[in-house]
This record gives C-alpha cells, sequence and structure tokens, in this order.
C-alpha cells in the first residue's frame, strides 16, 4: 500500500489524474474501472483538461462503472449514466460503446447483475486500474456493510446512512433511489491496480479503519489491504486519524 499525502481536494485531484494520464499513457487500450460520487469530479476535470491539452487520448480506453441507482433512467440528471456522461465521457474521444455501466432501468435486474458480471468476466486479467471513492460508513461502490464480501455483481438495498449520504444531489430524501445495482467485490480485487481517492474529515476515522483495522465486509473497504496494488491518494483532512495513529505509512 502506498499512501499518498495531499494538502487538500485540489491537490488530490490532480495527483489522482496523474496516476491515471500515467496508466493512459503507458497502456492506451487500458480498461478502467470508474467511480461517481463528488470525490471523484476533481479528477475527472483534470483528466478533461489534460484531454484538452492533447496529452492523453481516450480513443483505445474502456470502462466499466461501478454501479448505478435501480429505477434511473440514464437520462435522470442524479443516474451515474448522465453523470459520466457530464463530467467525463462526453467531453473526451471515448468511443460510447466501449463504456459499461449497469442498467439500472432495466425490466429484469437480477439478469442485468449476471450480464454486467460477464461482461467484466470478459475483461482478460482484469481491469488495468480500478478507481473508487468510500462512502461514510466504509462502502465502495454500493457495497454496503453486511456480513460477508458479496463477490459479483448485485442489487443491494441502500442503507439508511447511505440515502442519507446521498440526499444532498437529490434535493430531498425521499427522492432518493432505496436500491442499486453494484459491482461485487471480485473485478475490484481483480484489477491490476487500485486508486483509492478520500478526502474530508468526515471520512478521517473510516478510512484509518479501512487502511488498519480487522479486514471486515462491516467495512467494505478494509478489503483493499489485501489488493496486490493499492494507491491511496487522500487529503490532509482524511488522513488526519492515520496520521496521528500510522506516522510512518504517509508519503
Ligand atoms: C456513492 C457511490 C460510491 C462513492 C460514494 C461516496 O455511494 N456509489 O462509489 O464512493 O458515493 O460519495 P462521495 O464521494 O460523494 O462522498
Amino acid at each position: 500500500m502506498n499512501i499518498i499525502f495531499c494538502e487538500d481536494y485540489e491537490e488530490m485531484s490532480r495527483k489522482a489524474a496523474a496516476v491515471i494520464a500515467s496508466q493512459i499513457i503507458l497502456k492506451p487500450d487500458s480498461t478502467l474501472g470508474l467511480a461517481t460520487g463528488s470525490t471523484p469530479i476533481g479528477l475527472y476535470d483534470e483528466l478533461v483538461k489534460k484531454y484538452n491539452l492533447g496529452e492523453i487520448s481516450f480513443s483505445r480506453i474502456h470502462t466499466y462503472n461501478l454501479d448505478e441507482y435501480i429505477g434511473l433512467a440514464p437520462t435522470h440528471e442524479q443516474s451515474y449514466a448522465y453523470f459520466m456522461n457530464h463530467h467525463l465521457l462526453g467531453k473526451v474521444d471515448i468511443n460510447m460503446s466501449n463504456t459499461h455501466l449497469p442498467f439500472g432501468f432495466a425490466k429484469d435486474i437480477e439478469q442485468e447483475c449476471r450480464n454486467y458480471t460477464s461482461k467484466l468476466a470478459s475483461v482478460s486479467g482484469g481491469l488495468d486500474f480500478q478507481i473508487l471513492g468510500m462512502g461514510h460508513n466504509g462502502h465502495i461502490g454500493f457495497n454496503e456493510p453486511d456480513s460477508k464480501f458479496i463477490l459479483d455483481t448485485h442489487c443491494i438495498e441502500l442503507t439508511k446512512e447511505t440515502i442519507e449520504a446521498n440526499s444532498r444531489f437529490f434535493g430531498h430524501i425521499d427522492l432518493v433511489p432505496r436500491s442499486a445495482i453494484t459491482m461485487g467485490i471480485r473485478p475490484i480485487m481483480n484489477s491490476k491496480q487500485v486508486l483509492f481517492i478520500v478526502n474530508g474529515s468526515a471520512k478521517a476515522e473510516i478510512l484509518e479503519k479501512a487502511l488498519f483495522g480487522d479486514v471486515t465486509p462491516n467495512v467494505p473497504a478494509s478489503i483493499l489491504q489485501m489488493h496486490r496494488s493499492l494507491t491511496v491518494v487522500a487529503d490532509r483532512e482524511a488522513l488526519s486519524v492515520v496520521q496521528q495513529l500510522h506516522p510512518e505509512q504517509i508519503y
């Protein structure tokens, strides 16, 4: 595990973008696992800047998103399909047929989960780079705290905490979908590298638990301790507890 300290959100976004841009330069046909939420917005903005400067191209990149709300059409402003188009995919030269998200508006959600699992299984050797943020309760994608790790794509009832946390995007808590489709833990752990980005003091305690506590499905992000190549890029606030308890672990 490599923990990279950043002063603030802007520095975190720039450094995270530098890591992903290097991957794209080194392997222009990379498969990237993409995340949503407020955390990666700055990273995507920086990647769009690099694209506009001609530093990187997405023309041969393939992407696989972590998750999607159930019941939101891709045109809904809070769907993750809309989010990805708005923040990254619609702004670069990616071939949209090479971009993949679970379809939360599918009639048969169980079938959609199986389809997404097969798509991910067809990525030979695993995703090149998985980008991850983390929920306040330690969730990754929408893998919520549970008594077991669920390996493949599945439908999940969102926890009260997650519904509350995400209500800021919807204007009212009643408008937040109650369920979602999420990639399971397997493709995340099979990815060749993980870029884990975290910012803000509200995540300082859970970040320390995730990185140095017990590996447990109660803190889904704790499984990342077992990943073969984990890079954490986080800001001062998010790293405050790690810094107190494990100062030697931070670059
Ligand atoms: C959602 C997404 C996660 C994301 C999390 C954190 O629940 N499914 O992939 O990591 O939000 O969001 P934020 O970055 O806004 O704190």
